[in-house]
């Protein structure tokens, strides 16, 4: 066991665990940040994407040493200042999930889409989005409120 210091959603924390622990654990089972998923647990599915200084990445393929000095986001601290992220008022606008269990990765992903393309076409859309599976197959939704998060984005003058 060793310790590690990680920023996560602005908060400083010390955690005691194995060097080789996925990030993935740490935040579910150690940090008790459960919104982001096992799915995999092998880098497929997406259900598990996090942002490490605003990239997304997947946390079961992260290691909880990797991360080093990176800023951690979850889907726990994409609101900022108490106002919902542009996409997650857009899932509920549009009630995108259906199970809901892949629905914070699919957002995680979709954030770091509209922060480096605010206006993005249904086909980079669907390339950046392909390595997050929905066995509910919610994919027209999801494109949908990506598209709408989009908007409404764009009517606050490009604030998230
Ligand atoms: S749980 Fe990480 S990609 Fe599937
Ligand atoms: S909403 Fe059920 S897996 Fe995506």
């Amino acid at each position: 066991m060793s310790k590690y210091t990680l920023n996560v959603n602005g908060q400083s924390y010390t955690v005691d665990v194995a060097s080789n622990t996925p990030l993935l654990w740490v935040l579910r089972d150690t940090l008790n940040l459960v919104g982001t998923k096992f799915g995999c647990g092998i880098g497929q599915c997406g259900a598990c994407m996090v942002h490490l200084n605003g990239e997304p990445m997947r946390s079961c393929m992260t290691t909880v040493a990797n991360v080093g000095r990176r800023a951690v986001t979850t889907i726990e601290g994409l609101a900022q200042d108490g106002h919902l992220h542009a996409l997650q008022q857009a899932w509920t606008d549009l009630d995108v999930p259906q199970c809901g269990y892949c629905q914070s990765g699919q957002i995680m992903t979709a954030a770091a889409l509209l922060k480096s393309n605010p206006k993005p076409t249904d086909e980079e859309i669907d390339g950046e989005m392909a390595g997050n599976l929905c066995r509910c197959a919610t994919y027209v939704r999801i494109r949908a409120g990506i598209k709408h998060a989009a908007e409404l984005a764009s009517a606050k003058g490009g604030k998230q």
